[in-house]
């Protein structure tokens, strides 16, 4: 493994503090006392790799990032099973995806062991931040910004990598969520950056999300951008349906959606379980016509932060909308693969995948 120097906080959150922040950390606010950071600079390449107490950066006011939005990140989880071992799910998955951001947004790429390194040593320093509940996990959050003082636009030649961790409990607040399909905006076009996991791709979704927000609705779902006609994903996950024939469909990797490592690992675990698990097209028409015959029963988002959460229902500008059961109740399929894929992340089943890293 890499050489981390490691530079632990004077002033730790006292234990009884941090126990108090653990009970219901909600998604996002609470955050561990350390962060990693790593240097790059064309030339010398990765180097000075530290875990250094939680604080601000200092940026240059004509850091490229700041300008030119050159920035990708990635989220993972750190689970704390029944027996208090502590685990990661797929994290060279997220190593390969941040790599494969990096080359689209022309960044640096951080090689495998950094990524892993950053994490394994973070969590050396953060690992009584790992929670224990049942939704609650320690989210993991590795960002890169390029940060070379120059404004010409071209690829930056200065790069930082930054992991932080911040203990979760579940990212929706309902049992069921309601979406919003965005009739008006769309999130990626192919041959964009949609494939990737870089900000630009979140700051455009918030003006759909608000509209959402405003129509009573938790989450966002986007159409295709070439004819505002089939599926693509929503702001924040990937999307499922489940056929009356108990058949499970999600729209294909068509280059302009995020390959969500949730979505693929229940495709996975979905057909070990003997459920047929289709990727092809699905026309937004399609979803409401289906929800209206029975034919759809079941929808839900899927992934990291959202591990597998239930669509009550989906609603549009035209005034139409596509309810499952009450719109209030978790349809069975998508319980039963939340409820697998959960045990494999916390260590509880067994990982015929072998998906299951061990810190
Ligand atoms: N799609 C978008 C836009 C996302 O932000 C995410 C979350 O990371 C996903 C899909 C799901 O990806 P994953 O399952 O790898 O977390
Ligand atoms: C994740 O699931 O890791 C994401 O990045 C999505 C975001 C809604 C938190």
């Amino acid at each position: 493994m890499a050489d981390f120097h490691i530079e632990k906080t004077s002033t730790p959150t006292p234990a009884d503090q941090r126990e108090a922040l653990l009970k219901d950390p909600k998604f996002g606010r609470v955050f561990t006392d350390h962060m990693v950071v790593i240097r790059y600079v064309e030339g010398q390449g990765w180097h000075d790799a530290k875990v250094v107490p939680r604080g601000p950066l200092s940026i240059d006011p004509a850091s490229t990032v700041l300008h030119y939005g050159q920035e990708i990140f990635e989220g993972l989880k750190a689970y704390r099973g029944k027996n208090g071992d502590i685990t990661l799910f797929r994290p060279g998955a997220n190593a390969a995806r941040f790599a494969a951001s990096a080359r689209r947004l022309a960044m640096a790429e951080l090689p495998e062991d950094l990524f892993m390194g950053a994490i394994e040593n973070l969590l050396k320093v953060d690992r009584d931040w790992v929670p224990q509940g049942s939704d609650q996990s320690l989210y993991l959050r590795p960002f890169m910004i390029s940060n070379e003082v120059f404004l010409g636009v071209k690829r930056a030649n200065e790069y930082l990598f930054v992991l932080l961790a911040s203990p979760v409990g579940a990212y929706f607040s309902s049992g069921c969520v309601s979406v919003w399909v965005s009739d008006e905006y769309t999130r990626a076009a192919i041959g964009g950056t949609g494939e990737a996991k870089c900000g630009g791709n979140y700051a455009s979704s918030l003006v759909p999300q608000q509209e959402a927000a405003e129509k009573g609705c938790d989450q966002v779902l986007f159409l295709d951008a070439r004819e505002r006609r089939y599926v693509d994903e929503m702001g924040g996950m990937n999307v499922m349906f489940v056929h009356k024939d108990g058949s499970v469909v999600t729209p294909p990797l068509s280059g302009a959606i995020l390959r969500g490592i949730t979505r693929d690992s229940l495709l996975k675990l979905g057909r070990k379980m003997g459920l047929t698990m289709r990727e092809e097209p699905i026309a937004i028409d399609d979803v409401f016509a289906g929800a209206a015959s029975g034919e759809i029963v079941e929808a839900f988002a899927c992934g990291t932060a959202a591990v597998v959460s239930p669509i009550g229902s989906f609603h549009r500008a035209s005034g139409d909308e596509a309810r499952f059961g009450d719109g209030k109740t978790a349809g069975p399929v998508a319980l039963r693969l939340r409820e697998a894929l959960s045990n494999v992340q916390r260590g509880e089943a067994e990982d015929s995948f072998h998906w299951v890293h061990h810190v």
